[in-house]
């Protein structure tokens, strides 16, 4: 996917080849854009959990896949998605490099996972948004469902949604 704007960048998968490539990003964005975060808890998800082991087994397996954009080659921000659940695609993970925010990429990686969505027939997409990125949802045009207080990692949380289509037995069954 390629898109028109003054900033060339490509939306892909991420390939577990890449995965060594992604994973300083990913913990960049992680240390440096998540205020909400204790260290501990940072460290926690970076070395327990999100570990780039854990990724290329994700990747492998499908059980989480992740949409990345580049600028010239580079990685700058990804999307991190769960295999869908019940007819949901869960977004789990969304981050730009600081350098990259507020030129497009954010949303053009929303709607890659919302396309992904679509096309596996689930009827509803949500996200998990951390305060600081609640404009940049609403501006997105997902909608806001409900706030969640001191929510998981002790952060609030506003719940974002997308309804997509219509429940279909056979997709919430499927895996
Ligand atoms: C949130 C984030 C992914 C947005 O990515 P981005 O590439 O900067 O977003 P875009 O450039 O596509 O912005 C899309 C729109 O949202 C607006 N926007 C982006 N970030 C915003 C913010 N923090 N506050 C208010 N508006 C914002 C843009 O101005 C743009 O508006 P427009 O469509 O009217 O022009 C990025 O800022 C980021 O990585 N933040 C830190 C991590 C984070 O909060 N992730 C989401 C966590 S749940």
């Amino acid at each position: 996917m390629k898109n028109t704007s003054k900033l060339d960048f490509t939306i892909s998968y991420l390939k577990p080849f890449e995965v060594d490539e992604f994973f300083p990003v990913f913990a960049k964005v992680l240390k440096t854009q998540f205020p909400g975060y204790s260290l501990v808890i940072i460290n926690y998800f970076l070395e327990k959990i999100y570990t780039p082991n854990s990724f290329k087994y994700w990747l492998t397996t499908g059980w989480r896949f992740v949409f990345i954009a580049k600028v010239e080659g580079k990685i700058v921000g990804f999307a991190v998605v769960d295999r869908p659940y019940g007819g949901v695609c869960f977004c789990r993970w969304l981050g730009v490099l600081p350098d990259y925010q507020k030129k497009g990429i954010g949303k053009k990686l929303i709607s890659a996972w919302l396309d992904y969505g679509k096309e596996y027939g689930c009827h509803k997409a949500e996200i998990a948004s951390q305060p600081e990125a609640k404009e940049f949802y609403l501006r997105c045009n997902l909608d806001l469902e409900g706030e969640r207080k001191v929510s998981y990692f002790g952060i609030d949380q506003f719940i974002f949604g997308k309804v997509l289509g219509k429940p279909k037995d056979e997709v919430m069954i499927k895996d």
